[in-house]
């Protein structure tokens, strides 16, 4: 297998608008990232990925940008951000951008323009139809409810927008658009940055005639999740901005491609294709795919052998002809430790579990903040606490279809994209330390016990075994190249798994649950000695041929022949 820096690191994601605030707005900014890099740094992490941080007015935190070149006037100035590129790089630390080029801010110069009449010369930048039979252009719906058309009066047409209405669809079939993407790509990496994460990739080709999809409910607006995702022109923009400009520059690229398995993956990852280093793949997350206004606005149960059986696909599917990037949550997603652990009793094993599952899986791991230190959903009571659109969306819209309030609460309480975006938590200080003012979104309630000083000062938190998984898994070849094998497939309670390059060999077992199931150790391993290399309990017993596990248990042994 081929070796390579963006295979070795251990990234770190920062929300930049809840990380640290520096001048006391109530709004994360760059000078606080840069007051913190000594932190990450020491964390062990090589890489940190910025969620956007460019000129936006805000409708999606960022995700709707108005200027590519120009740096968020909450967040900072572009001096700052040269300051922040100069001190992470004297860490020893590489930056890694979003690039959202799916869609602009309805406020970008393009749009202004584009919407400014059918003549314009930037007309063509963006999706526009007319109207179809006295309706929408097509049926198809957008991520955040309702449908991807809006109507602009002036012009009389309607433009595409698979996001909210102030992020219209940038036309990818239109070369201007293409070489304006490229040159701004080409800027960025000239300044020195060592990376992209490709937001929302999979949507930038749409199908040819933007036909209705099928609707044999009689739905409002239907998700066509496969009329924009994954097509196949996608795989040619994405060589061909390689040929342009990346495959100049040592850096790493992570695309966002839902929707799809590693087989398919592989066209994005193929060691041969040249067009993206990883993706980041939604199977695990287990996402209902009608979201939006059906109703079905929830998070699917999991089970630990289909979680199982997904991660494994993964890992045995791409070993050796892509790479993997694993995540268990992000900025759109809840809490890893409060839908994957346990955020109540076992709160700081089940983290510490879940931090081995992520720093022992073949692929570059992806920490996001305050995943470090266990930070959990916030639970609010009152909708007005949440700022989220896509939560605000789907308030309004289950309102208007007459769920319960109680079921709505409940349903954002478990999915809400706000559950990862409160405020970072530093200290025991009013807001956590994060601001010195009034915060955006309120700060989880629990940030008296959680929180990032409490666990530097204790040997046993979660931000330490963090860190000793870190650099355990930069000193064994194996956690970062070795084949991965499941065991005990069939186990419900119980993720074991060997990692093996050569003749070394890394055995990882945990228990997922709050319960103390018996481990056996398969009869082919039996001839091995263990040694232990980390856990998140004290381990006495030498042997590991049969242990009862205690909850949340994490162990990970090298095995050696006798
Ligand atoms: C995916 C991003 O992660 C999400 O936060 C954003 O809302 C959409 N893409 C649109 O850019």
């Amino acid at each position: 297998m081929k070796k390579r820096w963006w295979k070795e690191a251990v990234v770190y994601q920062i929300y930049p608008i809840s990380f640290k605030d520096s001048n006391g707005d109530g709004i994360g900014d760059l000078q606080g990232i840069i007051s913190k890099l000594e932190y990450i740094r020491d964390l062990g992490v090589d890489v940190v990925w910025l969620c956007p941080i460019y000129q936006s007015p805000n409708h999606d935190n960022g995700y709707d940008i108005s200027d590519y070149q120009a740096i968020m006037d909450q967040f900072g100035t572009m001096a700052d951000f040269d300051l922040l590129l100069e001190t992470a790089h004297a860490l020893g630390l590489k930056i890694v951008m979003d690039l959202v080029v799916n869609h602009t801010s309805d406020e970008h110069p393009w749009f202004i323009e584009a919407r400014s009449s059918v003549d314009s010369p930037k007309r063509d930048y963006y999706i526009w139809r007319k109207g179809k039979d006295g309706g929408l252009p097509n049926n198809w719906e957008s991520y955040f409810s309702g449908s991807v058309w809006e109507y602009d009066e002036k012009t009389d047409e309607y433009y595409m927008h698979l996001y909210t209405k102030h992020q219209p669809d940038l036309n990818w079939e239109n070369e201007e658009v293409v070489n304006q993407i490229n040159d701004m790509v080409r800027w960025w990496l000239d300044k020195g940055i060592d990376g992209f994460r490709f937001d929302a990739i999979a949507h930038i080709v749409k199908a040819v005639g933007l036909p209705d999809a099928p609707d044999p409910e009689h739905l409002p607006y239907v998700r066509a999740y496969s009329l924009f995702s994954n097509l196949e022109k996608v795989h040619k923009l994405l060589r061909n901005l390689n040929e342009e400009v990346l495959d100049q520059y040592n850096i790493m690229t992570v695309g966002e491609t839902s929707g799809l398995g590693p087989e398919q993956a592989l066209d994005y990852i193929g060691d041969e294709r040249n067009e993206l280093n990883m993706v980041f793949q939604f199977e695990h997350m287990q996402m209902d795919a009608a979201a939006g206004g059906t109703g079905k606005w929830h998070l699917k149960p999991w089970t630990l052998l289909d979680l199982k059986n997904i991660l494994s696909k993964w890992q045995t599917v791409l070993h050796g002809k892509g790479w993997n990037a694993n995540y268990l949550c992000n900025h759109d997603q809840p809490r890893s430790v409060s839908r994957f652990g346990n955020d109540g009793k076992y709160r700081k094993e089940s983290a510490k579990m879940l931090a081995t599952l992520l720093l022992t899986l073949e692929g570059t791991p992806y920490i996001f903040q305050g995943e470090e230190i266990g930070m959990t959903n916030p639970k609010f009571e009152l909708i007005e606490e949440y700022r989220d659109v896509e939560t605000l969306n789907h308030y309004h819209e289950s309102q208007k279809n007459g769920v319960p309030l109680e079921k709505i609460m409940e349903s954002i309480w478990k999915k809400s994209r706000d559950n990862s975006r409160t405020p970072m938590q530093w200290d025991s200080a009013p807001h956590a330390g994060f601001t010195t003012g009034k915060p955006w979104i309120q700060v989880n309630s629990n940030y008296k016990e959680v929180n990032v000083q409490n666990d530097l000062q204790d040997q046993d938190s979660i931000l330490h075994y963090y860190k000793k998984l870190i650099a355990l898994r930069k000193h064994k070849d194996a956690l970062i190249y070795g084949e991965y094998k499941l065991l005990l497939p069939l186990n419900p309670d119980l993720y074991v798994y060997i990692r093996t390059l050569e003749d070394e060999q890394v055995l990882i077992i945990l228990n997922f649950f709050d319960e103390t199931p018996t481990f056996t150790l398969p009869e082919d391993l039996k001839g091995r000695k263990p040694q232990l290399l980390l856990s998140n309990y004290e381990v006495e017993e030498e042997g590991i041929q049969s242990f009862e596990m205690r909850p949340y248990e994490a162990r990970i042994y090298q095995l050696k022949s006798k």
